[in-house]
């Protein structure tokens, strides 16, 4: 009895930590390219939750800081690439607006490598599955988010 209560005791302190990604999607190329690679049925990790938008210049910093508050390890954004937006300019305002992103995740102590910007198509499915699996082991070597560890 009390090596079985030991033994959840041990197994308790060695829980592995498996991060919280939230993904921004834009509706036209990369939620699109995250549902292709579904229906291909590709690898790749389940750890994260994905919010489709309609374009990725609609992702304020906003938005990222408020995953971050409701438990994100990780947070990426993900639009078309430059000259395929279905808004023309969207994803280069996501540009300006992930810079801003940037400096306010620094700002608030945390780690830069936690928020990415990245362009997937529709076509490429593979791509996104490589994306999360990447991204999702960058997260896991960070550790949990500072600001989560901060609410416990
Ligand atoms: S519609 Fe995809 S980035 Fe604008």
């Amino acid at each position: 009895m009390a090596k079985s209560a030991e033994k959840t005791k041990k197994s308790k302190s060695k829980k592995v930590f498996t991060p919280n990604i939230v993904a921004f999607a834009c509706n036209w190329c990369s939620y699109a390219g995250a549902d292709a690679a579904g229906v291909n049925r590709l690898q790749h990790s389940p750890n994260f939750r994905i919010i489709r938008t309609m374009c990725s210049g609609r992702v304020t910093p906003a938005f990222v800081l408020k995953a971050f508050n409701a438990g994100a390890d990780g947070v990426l954004v993900s639009g078309c690439h430059f000259g395929d937006c279905h808004y023309i300019f969207g994803n280069h305002k996501a540009v300006e607006q992930f810079d801003k992103t940037k400096a306010l995740v620094k700002t608030l102590g945390l780690d830069e490598r936690r928020v990415r910007l990245e362009w997937v198509s529709a076509a490429e499915g593979p791509r996104w599955a490589e994306l999360i699996n990447e991204f999702v082991e960058q997260i896991t070597a960070l550790g949990p988010s500072p600001l989560n560890h901060k609410k416990k």
